[in-house]
């Protein structure tokens, strides 16, 4: 089944479409180790090409959704050693995957913990969660995007401060501060991301890709050069059985019937 020989995540099926990725090494507070971040890898290769699958929610526990990279693996590595592996390259892994995966964050989302939150799609955020970037307070810096994926959410100053004092900050700051979409009611994070999820995989695969990929060029692209890109994706669509679907669909009052094709 869809399990597989996984011992740090557990996979799940809540809703038709959508996966759901569950971090579980309770015991350490899904700290990040090397074989979680593989199998988590692992398994998203496996949904890349499962048609079935529209969108992703990735979660860990009510106390932790992960408490940062697994300090104990790393605190014995050399220069060396991380330098020529590139320790923690594949991590990236997640970040160019093209269907939408949602955080769904419950307690400490920490260092490699939040950083793996701001590499998904939509963070929702339960009145519990904890973010932080505490590397500072380890005599390292963040290694997985929390200098520049915070810094874009967030801006300068909130985002210097942050890393500079390794201090936590509140659900409802990661709120008014953009970071998260919102803060749900206590308890419903992961139903609240399965819901989201599930709108999501009822809509036309090409669109939503193309959609994701659109805004995520706004980070990597000038505006004009982001604007060029959103108007070709757009005018792609029109090569698509779902334009023609969802358009004529509209024009009839009926609703769309998607091919993904
Ligand atoms: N790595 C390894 N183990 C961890 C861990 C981590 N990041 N976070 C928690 N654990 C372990 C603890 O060592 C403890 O294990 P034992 O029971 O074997 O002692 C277990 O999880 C439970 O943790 P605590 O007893 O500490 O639980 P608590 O409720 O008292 O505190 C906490 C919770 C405030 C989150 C605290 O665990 C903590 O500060 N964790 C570390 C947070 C951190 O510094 N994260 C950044 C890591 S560096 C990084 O992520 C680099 C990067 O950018 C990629």
């Amino acid at each position: 089944g869809q399990q597989g020989d996984y011992t740090s995540i557990l996979l799940s099926s809540p809703a038709p479409g959508v996966t759901q990725i569950t971090l579980n090494r309770p015991k350490a507070l899904n700290a990040l180790n090397s074989t979680l971040f593989h199998e988590l890898n692992a398994a998203l290769r496996n949904l890349s090409s499962d048609e079935s699958i529209g969108a992703v929610v990735l979660t860990g526990s009510d106390k932790a959704f992960a408490a940062g990279a697994d300090i104990k693996e790393m605190k014995d590595k050399q220069f060396a050693e991380v330098y020529k592996g590139d320790f923690l390259a594949h991590w990236t892994e997640l970040s160019s995957f093209r269907k939408p995966i949602i955080a769904a964050v419950s307690g400490y989302a920490l260092g490699g913990g939040c950083e793996l939150a701001m590499m998904c799609d939509i963070i929702l955020a339960s009145p519990t969660a904890v973010f932080g970037q505490p590397e500072i307070n380890l005599g390292v810096i963040p290694g997985a995007g929390g200098t520049q994926r915070l810094t874009h959410a967030i801006g300068k100053s909130r985002a210097m401060e942050l890393v500079l004092t390794g201090r936590n900050f509140s659900a409802q700051d990661a709120s008014d501060w953009g970071l998260v979409s919102r803060v749900v009611s206590e308890g419903s994070v992961v139903d609240e991301a399965v819901k989201v999820a599930g709108k999501i995989a009822g809509k036309g695969k090409l669109a939503v890709q193309a959609a994701k990929e659109g805004v995520n060029s706004a980070y990597e692209l000038s505006l004009a050069q982001g604007l060029h890109l959103e108007r070709r994706l757009f005018h792609q669509l029109f090569a698509t059985n779902d334009q023609k679907i969802g358009m004529t669909a509209f024009a009839e009052k009926k609703k769309a019937e998607w091919t993904h094709s």
